[in-house]
């Protein structure tokens, strides 16, 4: 019989508790998932990188590279910085055609970048969308806005992540190259998983969690609602990371802090 190798910690504070009382979230879907009637998005089994109506990532979806399949409605990447040219490579590597995605960014003067037109978020009318924007505050306000504009949010998975066939990704989840999400976690609205970045089994992300590129989070974590963690950090396994913290680049976090700090350092205080 395999050695389960959670760590007492992680029994003590309950990974089942956590995920019977994330399972009933999801029953009842976030807030933005509610009011647009948007289902949660399970994994297929026994696929690499899972497909679904909600989830931008295989080629089944779109058909092989030389023949995309047209796309129902438009997709919406709302911030046209460098992360929005990041999920731009991430649809285009499914691909996705140019002339269906629609970059959304009042700063942008351009009426086309990357061969892609730029809308300001006030005429955005319906389609899908998927907020690129690491700060997960901000990136709350622009999935609202969005919302108020009619459109519907999507998963966006790089067909080079590899994600667990039994790992659930909620509506608005991105997921970029290289990045390993591993088996039983739970990517919740809005929540990123940048590129060469881990997710360990068991583990959950809140809504709007940032993980930034080449942070490790191991096995059976809870991350917080608007959590951010910094580029090449590490979580330890058992660790919950409360609402709205800020993990700093670098920093190891092996023990559990309560919701709103800015934590930095080995080990992170
Ligand atoms: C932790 C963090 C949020 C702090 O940002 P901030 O509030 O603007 O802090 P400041 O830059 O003013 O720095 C305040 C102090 O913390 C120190 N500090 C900042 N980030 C640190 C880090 N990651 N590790 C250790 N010390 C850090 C600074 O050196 C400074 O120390 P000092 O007061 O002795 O000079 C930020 O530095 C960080 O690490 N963010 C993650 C960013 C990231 O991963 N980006 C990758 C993008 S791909």
């Amino acid at each position: 019989m395999p050695r389960r190798i959670d760590s007492p910690r992680s029994w003590r504070t309950g990974v089942f508790a956590i995920t019977r009382r994330r399972t009933d979230h999801l029953d009842r879907g976030s807030e933005v998932g509610a009011r647009q009637g948007v289902r949660r998005v399970r994994a297929p089994r026994l696929c690499q990188t899972p497909s679904s109506p909600n989830l931008i990532n295989t080629r089944q979806e779109f058909g092989v590279r030389s023949h995309p399949r047209s796309l129902s409605t438009p997709v919406h990447v709302v911030g046209a910085g460098g992360l929005g040219r990041e999920v731009l490579d991430a649809l285009f590597a499914v691909p996705v055609p140019a002339d269906e995605l629609v970059f959304v960014d009042d700063h942008v003067r351009n009426s086309h970048l990357h061969g892609v037109a730029v809308l300001r978020p006030e005429d955005v009318r319906g389609g899908r969308f998927i907020v690129a924007v690491g700060d997960p505050q901000l990136r709350r306000d622009l999935c609202a806005r969005m919302v108020q504009q009619g459109a519907s949010a999507t998963a966006v998975v790089h067909p080079a992540a590899t994600i667990a066939h039994d790992a659930v990704l909620a509506p608005g989840c991105l997921v970029l190259a290289n990045a390993y999400v591993s088996t039983g976690t739970r990517l919740e609205a809005h929540s990123q998983v940048q590129y060469n970045a881990t997710i360990g089994h068991d583990t959950s992300l809140g809504e709007f969690a940032t993980v930034l590129p080449g942070a490790n989070v191991a096995g059976s974590a809870a991350l917080g609602a608007d959590v951010l963690i910094g580029s090449g950090s590490s979580v330890l396994q058992g660790i919950e990371v409360g609402a709205a913290t800020t993990v700093g680049a670098g920093a190891v976090v092996t023990k559990h802090h309560p919701p709103g700090r800015v934590l930095v350092g080995v080990p992170a205080r």
